[in-house]
């Protein structure tokens, strides 16, 4: 066990203020799973606030009655917050309201607002405002112009605030990012814009910066010096389920890449921040992805491979192909991983591949960052061929750290083998995990953007994958290569690797 024990209500931060939380898309599959049981856990933590209000806003008909019986039969069956205490959630639920509206109309931000007046003074909440956008982003621009024209992106008093959290996929390519970021900043300003992306809401994703900042031991072989080679792997063994429709206009690189597994990449290679405030980590955040080598069309072709899942087997379940899933396209050619070869150009990182990999119906479910360190310069015993060091970060599910290494094996022969020392979350720290979501809102409700996304970021990691989605839509005619459901993605993603004298690290 960690030597402070953790407290119940310590795991998240302090109480934040009282306010209502405006949740957009509120009948959807992202609100009832993750985000309203991430508040719910918050609530149970005393880190909603002392007194609060979440409104759903979404287009169907419902009384406020209802959508907490929805919400809360959703809640009690697949959130991600462990099991749900009816006595609880009932108490929860009387702070939940309902308004319907369409998204783009005006009158239904009208009586948005007045409802939101009512509970406000009814609730005495301060004038706080947390709008969150769960929606399809198709919406985004339509919500934000009409909060601005509603007179809803500002502070009512001169002592609340307002602020918006918006969903990934921020924009689909640099354009629409870009237009959405202009939308959004003439209606809020950058202060009160909370882009979110869940995987910085990891406690395991931000022990990467503990591990590196706040230990002397692994910086210094943090470089180009010690590194041979890094690898990213964010393996899913799920299907698309019921988003084949969605998934269709995204693809692994727009879906995973440009967000989750560079947000990692950014992680894994920063340098450290003058201090762990907002701007000092965004900004040595943003430098990382703007030294990454720009591909250009043969770098895409050496350095990129995409995949689609066809049918297969995974622990002993057959599985059908990602073109047989409902919505999907039969003919389709939307890419379900990608593996790629990212190069950093600078003087930490230069002539280091970090190998980045994500996809669907893989293997098993995985999160993992791999550091291979370089190989002892020499070797005096007779045995050769020793395995590099390596240091590997599981995110998730098995979230913990291990260290590879040469040892001695018993006899009198100088024989070695490889063995490996493990931290595990679990043991170490007895079990007390946070959700991802609980963590973001928190830190939003209390103003804290340090783990959250900036609009010069964001547009980065689009710069960065845009010249590979035109190689790849110019290209209609060159085949998309497919793996079976449950392996580890097709065997271009394994030569990729040969051709560089290495190879995949599966978790
Ligand atoms: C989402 C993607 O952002 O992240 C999904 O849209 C993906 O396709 C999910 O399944 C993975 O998140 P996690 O936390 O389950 O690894």
């Amino acid at each position: 066990m960690a030597e402070e024990e953790k407290r119940p209500g310590s795991i998240y931060g302090a109480t934040a203020e009282s306010c209502v939380v405006i949740l957009f898309g509120a009948s959807g599959d992202l609100a009832k799973r993750k985000v309203i049981p991430a508040m719910y856990d918050l609530a149970q933590h005393d880190s909603l606030g002392e007194r609060y209000a979440i409104v759903g806003f979404a287009r169907t008909p419902m009384s406020d009655e209802k959508f907490r019986g929805t919400v809360g039969e959703a809640a009690k069956t697949i959130s991600e917050v462990g099991p749900i205490d009816p006595a609880k959630w009932d108490e929860f639920a009387s702070n939940l309201y309902y308004t319907a509206g369409e998204y783009g109309d005006q009158n239904s931000y009208a009586q948005l607002a007045k409802r939101l007046t009512e509970i406000d003074g009814e609730r005495k909440l301060g004038g706080n405002r947390l709008f969150y956008l769960s929606t399809p982003p198709g919406v985004y621009p339509d919500i934000v112009e009409q909060l601005g024209r509603a007179g809803l992106a500002r502070p009512s008093n001169p002592n609340s605030w307002v602020r918006i959290i918006i969903e990934k996929p921020f924009g689909r390519d640099l354009a629409s990012a870009k237009e959405l970021n202009q939308i959004v900043l003439n209606v809020f300003e950058e202060k009160q814009v909370y882009r979110i992306d869940h995987y910085l809401g990891k406690d395991t994703v931000q022990n990467l910066l503990v591990l590196r900042f706040g230990n002397g031991i692994f910086e210094p072989l943090w470089n180009r010096n010690y590194v041979d080679h890094v690898q990213i792997t964010a393996s899913e063994t799920l299907g698309v389920e019921r988003r084949g429709g969605f998934y269709e206009t995204a693809g692994a690189l727009r879906d995973m890449i440009q967000s989750h597994v560079l947000q990692l990449t950014s992680l894994v290679a920063v340098e450290p921040p003058a201090s762990f405030d907002a701007t000092a980590v965004c900004n040595e955040k943003l430098k990382i992805l703007q030294s990454i080598r720009p591909y250009n069309l043969e770098m895409v072709a050496q350095s990129v491979v995409r995949g689609q899942y066809s049918p297969g087997v995974l622990n002993g379940t057959k599985l059908p192909g990602y073109r047989e899933e409902p919505g999907v396209n039969a003919n389709s050619r939307t890419e379900t991983f990608v593996s790629m070869r990212v190069l950093i150009d600078n003087w930490r990182w230069a002539g280091v591949p970090f190998y980045l990999r994500t996809g669907k119906r893989l293997a098993k479910r995985s999160t993992e960052i791999m550091i291979q360190f370089r190989c002892a310069p020499h070797i005096v015993f007779r045995e050769r061929q020793i395995e590099p060091n390596r240091l590997v970060l599981n995110i998730q599910p098995d979230e913990g750290i291990s260290v590879s290494f040469g040892a001695k094996r018993p006899g009198t022969e100088m024989r070695i083998g490889n063995v490996t020392m493990n931290f595990s979350y679990r043991e170490g720290f007895g079990g007390t995990s946070r959700s991802a979501y609980a963590t973001l809102l928190n830190d939003c409700l209390r103003g804290d953007a340090t783990l959250f996304d900036r609009g010069d970021s964001v547009e980065a990691a689009w710069s960065l994958v845009e010249p590979i989605l035109d190689v790849w839509s110019a290209a209609k005619t060159a085949t998309v290569p497919f793996y079976p459901a449950g392996t580890w993605g097709p065997k271009e993603s394994d030569q990729m690797l040969e051709r560089d004298g290495r190879q995949w690290y599966n978790p």
